[in-house]
């Protein structure tokens, strides 16, 4: 199996292939193609994998290309990791919004929408490769926002486009450890919503909703990293244990206030994190492996420290640390179940078909999925109650927006974008974060009139 990873010099690719060198069994990935346009951005991440791969004796071969035709041909799987603009250009959404008051996440607001159209066209472009040069691939989707960029690239590619994120796991490992502990085999969680905007409803053991009994106990109910966020009361009167995205609707004042008065954004931070890594593993004498697991366990333990401090909610757990984000399990879980035919359900952004009945049959949400060869089936779930399903259908519209303004090239479909964002609180605001917005990304350059 050959597994091409584009955005094959970014920073979590590591992860991906300590996940792939866990995995012995017939059918397994053993050819990994990494891609990616900056070539010392390849080197420092293939020195790091080469670190990982000694005494592994069946290690995935790894080869690195700055073509993408040859990275895409016989291609069983592509990943697509890619960050248009860079980290660079996050910190820009984030500053741009932030000066107008308004958050500025990468997946969230303001921030989101301009992420999101700079990278819908581009995420456009690599459909289209992969259709051509590889259209029996299956194609996982890690780029955020991920929700809308695996509806964008859906148009090229159906069904085959999965988009993953390990939030939703994430809280339900969390949720069934507060619980007391369960394996995973025997937990139903029901999760809906989409990326970065769900709600855990109801969570089974053996059959039995124990989330009852969570909500009841509030030690049990802030011994974890969501229940600290949004405290035992507010998630009683949802009655659900919100995804962690969800911090910044709820609670927006204060996290924009944690924001603007932070010393850098998240997003100014890892740049210049990232840019000591790889300018540190340029050097052939670098511990290349040594310094990016430091550089990565950083990241892990600043995660979302903003939020934490507005709540008052302390470091993140040792647990939570431990695992990592725990995305690449989602992933190599995904690839076993499609390659083998070996059921599994999982959580995953994939097109709604019926199964949340206020959106229509396209829009991408992310909900249990059953999975097997013929990939991934979402299953149908209970309709989410009215504040629940109008926030839904108010940020679907919004990406609907950023799909019809890159398509279109208009700029004002992009302005109605911002405007309609719930957390966008005017449209002279939003009119003024495009302008700005302009200004700092020439890859927004195509909006025009
Ligand atoms: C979580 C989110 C991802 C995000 C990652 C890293 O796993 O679900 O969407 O990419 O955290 O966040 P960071 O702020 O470190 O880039
Ligand atoms: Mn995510």
């Amino acid at each position: 199996m050959k597994l091409t990873i584009l955005g094959g010099g970014g920073f979590r690719v590591p992860l991906v292939y300590d996940a792939l060198l866990g995995d012995h069994a017939e059918g397994r990935v053993n050819q990994v193609t990494l891609y990616d346009p900056d070539a010392g951005r390849l080197t420092a991440i293939a020195r790091v994998l080469a670190d990982q791969a000694e005494g592994v004796p069946d290690a995935p071969v790894v080869a690195a290309t700055q073509d993408l035709a040859e990275a895409l041909r016989g291609a069983d799987f592509v990943f697509c990791a890619i960050r248009v603009g860079g980290l660079d250009g996050r910190a820009a959404d984030e500053r741009i919004a932030l000066d107008e008051g308004v958050l500025g996440q990468e997946t969230v607001g303001a921030g989101g929408i301009a992420y999101g159209l700079r990278t819908v066209p581009v995420a456009w472009d690599i459909a289209r490769r992969i259709a051509q040069l590889a259209p029996d691939a299956w194609v996982i989707n890690f780029t955020n926002p991920a929700g809308l960029v695996t509806e964008a690239m859906a148009r090229y590619l159906g069904d085959r486009v999965i988009g993953i994120c390990d939030s939703p796991v994430g809280l339900g490992r969390r949720m069934t450890r507060a619980l007391g502990g369960a394996p995973s085999a025997r937990v139903w969680v029901d999760y809906v919503g989409l990326n970065h905007l769900g709600w855990v409803r109801g969570l089974r053991i053996d059959g039995r909703d124990e989330l009852p009994r969570l909500l009841a106990d509030g030690e049990a109910l802030e011994s974890f990293e969501e229940g600290r966020l949004f405290g035992s009361e507010w998630i009683r009167s949802l009655g659900a244990v919100p995804n962690e995205y969800l911090y910044y609707y709820y609670f927006n004042r204060e996290t924009v206030r944690a924001y603007r008065e932070a010393a850098q954004t998240r997003g100014a931070f890892l740049r210049d994190q990232q840019e000591a890594f790889y300018s540190r593993a340029a050097d052939p004498e670098c511990a290349a492996w040594a310094s990016w697991d430091r550089t990565r366990a950083e990241r892990e333990a600043t995660y979302m420290a903003e939020s934490r401090l507005a709540a008052g909610a302390g470091a993140r757990d040792e647990a939570d640390l431990e695992t990592g984000g725990g995305y690449e399990r989602v992933a190599l879980s995904l690839m076993r179940a499609i390659a083998r035919d070996e059921r599994a359900t999982l959580i995953l952004n994939v097109a709604n078909r019926g199964a949340l009945s206020v959106l229509d049959a396209d829009a991408v949400i992310e909900v249990p999925c059953l999975v097997d060869a013929n990939g991934a089936h979402p299953v149908s779930v209970d309709p989410l109650p009215g504040h629940a399903a109008g926030l839904v259908s108010a940020v679907k519209a919004v990406e609907r927006e950023v799909l019809a303004a890159a398509e279109s090239g208009s700029r004002s479909r992009a302005v109605k974008a911002f405007a309609l964002h719930p957390l966008v609180d005017s449209v002279s605001v939003a009119d003024r974060l495009l302008t700005g917005y302009l200004v700092a990304h020439p890859g927004l350059a195509y909006l025009k009139g």
